[in-house]
């Protein structure tokens, strides 16, 4: 579903990603954990063309994403939910789910709308439908990014630390929400340090240090076995 074939990544002259191959199967499940710089969301920002690659390349479910053709390709491919929520303030969170399928995917209004109920009963939000985001707490606002993401229909959703920026009495709903996703056919590429979650829903585990994918394994591999002295201290740090 995902290729990242020799991923490299320069900002000016320093060298973020170094060599990234990385396979992702069709509705597999990876958590990407590592310690702060070490290019996590580099990696993902690759994934959808964020950031585009300074050499290598990204296939989309065998098709290589260009500079020229990345629009279309991610837009139908893969929805991202980042640390900060991004609702439009000025939109009811029903708005916010109907803009993007209305204005890109051309969808009815009426469509659109059924569309986001759907995705707001998954998330357990259905009754907010028509307030604005800044009345709903933290996690419920990253309920709603997440429904947005659902909303656009893709194949992949990529999430960046999706609850780090959250007070952690609403941590464990937003990851409850993940975890639901999780039994649909969805890949799911996740940068979290929730370990719990990891071990929940995670296919594979990706430790990356200063830029390379150091170590990867199941999540039982990582709390029982890990290979790399930097990647036991790593975990000795998060798992207190
Ligand atoms: N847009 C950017 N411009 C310059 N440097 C960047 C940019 N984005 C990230 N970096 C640098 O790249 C490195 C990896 O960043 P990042 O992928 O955000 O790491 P992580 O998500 O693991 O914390 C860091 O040293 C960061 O400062
Ligand atoms: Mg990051």
């Amino acid at each position: 579903m995902i290729k990242l074939q020799n991923v490299n990544k320069y900002f000016g002259d320093h060298h973020v990603l170094k060599d990234i191959n990385l396979e992702v199967a069709e509705g597999e499940k990876i958590v990407i954990i590592g310690p702060s710089g070490s290019g996590k969301s580099t990696t993902v920002r690759c994934m959808n063309f964020l950031e585009e690659p300074t050499s290598g390349e990204v296939f989309i479910e065998g098709k290589q994403v260009t500079a020229k053709n990345k629009l279309e390709v991610v837009r139908n491919s893969s929805a991202m939910v980042f640390q900060q929520f991004n609702l439009y303030p000025h939109m009811t969170v029903l708005e916010n789910l109907t803009i993007g399928p209305i204005k890109l995917q051309k969808k009815s209004k009426k469509e659109a709308e059924e569309t986001a109920y759907k995705y707001l009963d998954i998330v357990g939000l259905r009754e907010k439908a028509n307030v604005y985001p800044s009345t709903l707490s933290g996690g419920q606002q990253q309920r709603v990014a997440i429904a947005r993401s659902l909303c656009s229909e893709t194949k992949i959703i990529l999430f960046d630390e999706p609850t780090s920026a959250l007070d952690p009495e609403t941590v464990q709903e937003v990851l409850d929400v993940m975890i639901q996703l999780s039994s649909m056919n969805i890949t799911m590429v996740v940068v979290t340090h929730e370990m719990g979650f990891a071990r929940q829903v995670a296919d594979r585990v990706i430790f990356m240090d200063e830029g390379t994918i150091l170590e990867v394994g199941t999540p039982e591999h990582f709390f029982d076995n890990p290979t790399h002295e930097r990647t036991k201290e790593f975990l000795s740090k998060i798992l207190r």
